[in-house]
């Protein structure tokens, strides 16, 4: 599909864009870092239990008994009118954090400022269309920085409409313990207007220090999953048993229907060579990481006859089972789902269809994702948030929206 995304930049100028110079932490491993404040808004979540690696699904008709828009997502005290797309959302230090990509501002219609990522802070799960917004908010010392911070080497690129390297994410954040959380990002430089690469995906880990209330974001190499292998952790991500579990599409042979898996325990995740890979036609995990040259269908742990674009996955306890909750690549602006037993599957492909949301005048929705954290009062997964990219007459911006199973 054409990257609705790449039209938009054309047609703003920058003049006003990134003012502030990042802050660079002394830290001997990273290769970017930066700290900001985030807001002191606490939506805590309830503990889940832990699902066991195997479940038994139960209730998986996934008939729905409402489906309630909030609308636009905006921080009402933020003096810019923001115009934001993609992005996802998980839980740190009691604090429920949103990314999202190309981040525009402004005011009166005038063009103030984008990046190409910013980090949001809920303020309440009763409420999700309002947000505080953490980084592109000149109300804040941070506003106008990217959320994740460039290298050296990227910074000099930044935010020119032409020439630049983004960092767009689609999926979830994952976190791995109380103040600590990864979020994945495809690294794109744009040579010009028409000529991309894919560089791959960088992690990018997040700390937050409950003392100061900073979160500390930080890359420990430019490019985490480099464009000569699956890019783990970008499509999809959970965490079962103190094991995370990455997912990534295979884009360039399969055309987005084939899903690899890698998984390690989530208090190695820079440890790189404690990752495995896993092999579905053989169903072992193996140290070898695989060298995609070709399409490698039988050792995909999800191969569907539907390319997939965007989604989340994780444990529903209403469900008793793993869910991936997920847009198309069909642009039908349509949210479906897969679940499984276990981690590696049997995932269904049978592309069971929750809900179709209405289409802006700009065209199909894009970048649907769920959120299981909020609506944990009854058994988790029974009621999720969604959100999407909505496309209006000239500008994106994402829409959160409560769906609930029968
Ligand atoms: C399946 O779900 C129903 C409805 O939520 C519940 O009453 C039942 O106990 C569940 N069964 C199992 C085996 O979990
Ligand atoms: C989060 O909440 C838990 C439970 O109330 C508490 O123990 C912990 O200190 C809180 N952490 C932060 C960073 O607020
Ligand atoms: C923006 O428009 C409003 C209403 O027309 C006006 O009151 C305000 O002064 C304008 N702000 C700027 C900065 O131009
Ligand atoms: C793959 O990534 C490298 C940087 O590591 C970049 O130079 C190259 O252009 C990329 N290839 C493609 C096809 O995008």
């Amino acid at each position: 599909m054409v990257h609705p995304k790449n039209i938009l930049l054309v047609t703003i100028s920058l003049s006003k864009a990134l003012a502030t110079p990042i802050v660079k932490r002394d830290t001997p491993s990273a290769v970017a870092s930066v700290s900001y404040a985030l807001p002191s808004l606490l939506t805590p979540v309830r503990q889940a239990p832990s699902p066991s690696y195997g479940v038994t699904p139960n209730n998986t008709d996934f008939e729905i008994e409402s489906f309630e828009e909030f609308g636009k997502q905006e921080d009402p005290d933020n003096p810019l009118t923001i115009y934001r797309d993609g992005g996802g959302s998980c839980s740190i230090g009691n604090r429920t954090i949103w990314f999202f990509c190309d981040t525009s501002g402004y005011q009166n219609d005038t063009f103030k400022a984008i990046t190409d990522n910013s980090l949001s802070v809920a303020r309440t799960f009763d409420e999700p269309s309002l947000l505080t917004d953490a980084t592109s908010n000149s109300l804040y010392s941070y506003g106008w920085n990217p959320a994740v911070p460039y290298t050296a080497e990227e910074y000099p690129w930044r935010n020119r409409p032409s020439k630049r390297y983004v960092m767009w994410t689609y999926t979830n954040c994952l976190q791995v313990s109380e103040n600590r959380a990864v979020q994945y990002f495809h690294l794109y430089k744009y040579n010009s207007l028409s000529s991309t690469s894919d560089w791959g995906n960088t992690m990018a880990t997040l700390d937050f220090d409950p003392d100061t209330e900073m979160l500390t974001v930080t890359r420990d190499k430019q490019v985490t999953f480099p464009n000569t292998t699956y890019e783990y952790g970008s499509f999809a991500n959970m965490v079962v048993d103190g094991v995370a579990f990455l997912y990534a599409l295979d884009t360039k042979y399969s055309s987005k229907k084939d899903v690899h898996v890698a998984r390690v325990a989530t208090d190695s995740l820079s440890q790189y060579d404690t990752y495995q890979y896993y092999d579905a036609s053989t169903k072992t995990w193996s140290y070898n990481q695989p060298q995609p040259t070709a399409r490698r269908q039988s050792a995909a742990v999800m191969s569907n006859y539907m390319p997939y674009s965007t989604g989340s996955m994780f444990y529903s306890e209403y469900h008793n089972a793993y869910l991936l909750v997920y847009f198309s690549n069909w642009a039908d602006s349509t949210f479906r789902v897969s679940y499984a037993p276990s981690p590696v599957g049997p995932w269904t492909t049978d592309d069971k269809v929750l809900y179709t949301v209405p289409q802006g005048p700009g065209g199909y929705d894009y970048g649907g994702v769920a959120h299981p954290q909020y609506y944990q009062d009854g058994p988790s997964g029974k009621a999720l948030l969604v959100h999407y990219s909505y496309r209006d007459t000239s500008y994106t911006y994402t829409k959160a929206a409560k769906l609930v199973f029968k």
